[in-house]
């Protein structure tokens, strides 16, 4: 098929229930005014440009109208200047249409509202709230000053005109406050303070909460006018690359160490379940995480402890390292969360403090707790 029009339809009848005027605004907006001339093809070692100019057109368009996330840069390279594969992380991408209508419903945006988007990518979200709320509503950062350039043409050339600026959403944007709605695109480690500052009193930040395991939750929360934030987790399962000041630092090679050693009391497999990961980055917020074939391995980017674990007869033994017992700080997270009944992240929710601590729960808002690294 090469009618973008059908496709469009298409798409926005696939999604899932939603506030009707987003299915409207996917309708309306043509996604290959922003996937322009590339996108990258992961074959799970390497990502392969698809350049625009060398596909058949209604190849490219069935490509362009997929529900699926189109990575757009790779550490920096776009998809269109990219000559051949490279490897590496995705730094940009264009988020899958659903996803983006998913969000925006989540926030509980209505006509009217004025929003403030982190993370314009290649624009199509920005222009997705633009053609619902109008241009004056909607004001989007993006950090990376190539992609920001690159999103303002093609947010123009499909008709659009709102308030872009290039800069770190991490700050928002004072000159448009106040937003009666933040929702971020990129993911956060915990919620900067300036988002809270900058959102009208029962208003909400929409965003993912992850960090250096890159697990992930998508949270609401209500801001209060007391300073206080709240807002339980969402059943979606979803992630987005960490903001680029909230990006894990790089890390020494690892070198396995015997450290002391005893027999685990939860099974290592518990941290590739998503809430399993989710409070094992909670229990230990500077960690990375690598799952292997037979165990896992946790390394402290702050301090460079390290735990790992290995089968041991019936069970596992661990082997810590270092001033940090990660695999205690783990192992307390997952054995609390075990005693609840191993609730899903539906059942965790996050309070802000008006002294900026960020506290996730679990089950109630003073039931056991992780502070986010603030
Ligand atoms: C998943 S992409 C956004 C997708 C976009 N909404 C779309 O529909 O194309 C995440 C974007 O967030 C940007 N980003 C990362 N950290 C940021 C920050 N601190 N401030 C603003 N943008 C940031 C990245 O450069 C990237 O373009």
């Amino acid at each position: 098929m090469t009618d973008p029009s059908a496709l469009r339809r298409q798409l926005a009848a696939a999604v899932p229930a939603v506030d009707p005027a987003w299915r409207t605004a996917l309708e309306t907006v043509p996604r290959e005014l922003f996937i322009r001339d590339g996108l990258f093809q992961f074959d799970g070692r390497q990502w392969t440009p698809v350049h625009r100019d060398q596909t058949n057109p209604g190849k490219w368009l069935g490509l362009v109208y997929q529900d699926i996330t189109w990575v757009t840069q790779v550490d920096g390279t776009t998809a269109a200047d990219a000559a051949g594969p490279v490897t590496g992380h995705p730094t940009s991408s264009s988020t899958l249409p659903s996803l983006i209508v998913r969000m925006l419903d989540l926030a509980q945006i209505r006509e009217g509202d004025k929003v403030l988007e982190i993370g314009t990518g290649t624009g199509y979200s920005t222009a997705i709230l633009s053609s619902r709320l109008g241009d004056k509503n909607v004001y989007s950062i993006e950090y990376d000053p190539g992609l920001a350039a690159a999103a303002a043409d093609h947010i123009h050339a499909a008709g659009y005109q709102p308030t872009l600026i290039t800069g770190d959403g991490l700050a928002g944007h004072k000159d448009g406050a106040e937003y009666d709605h933040i929702v971020a695109t990129c993911a956060v480690r915990h919620i900067p303070p300036a988002w809270l500052y900058q959102v009208r009193d029962g208003g909400t930040i929409t965003t993912t909460i992850s960090g250096w395991m890159l697990a992930s939750g998508l949270v609401r929360l209500t801001v209060h006018d007391d300073g206080t934030a709240t807002g339980r987790f969402h059943t979606d399962q979803i992630s987005y690359m960490l903001a680029r000041p909230h990006e894990r630092p790089p890390r020494p090679t690892f070198h396995q160490h015997p450290g002391t050693t005893r027999p685990t009391r939860v099974n290592p497999a518990l941290l590739e379940d998503w809430t399993g990961q989710f409070l094992a980055q909670l229990a230990a917020p500077s960690a990375e995480l690598v799952t292997t074939g037979t165990g896992v391995v946790l390394v402290d980017t702050a301090t460079g402890s390290q735990a790992w674990t290995e089968p041991a007869g019936d069970g596992w033994t661990v082997h810590q390292h270092g001033p940090l017992n990660l695999w205690d700080q783990v192992e307390d997270a997952l054995t609390t969360w075990q005693s609840a009944g191993s609730p899903a992240q539906t059942g965790f929710g996050l309070t802000v403090e008006p002294d900026g601590t960020q506290r996730v729960w679990m089950s109630a808002p003073d039931g056991p707790s992780w502070d986010l690294p603030v």
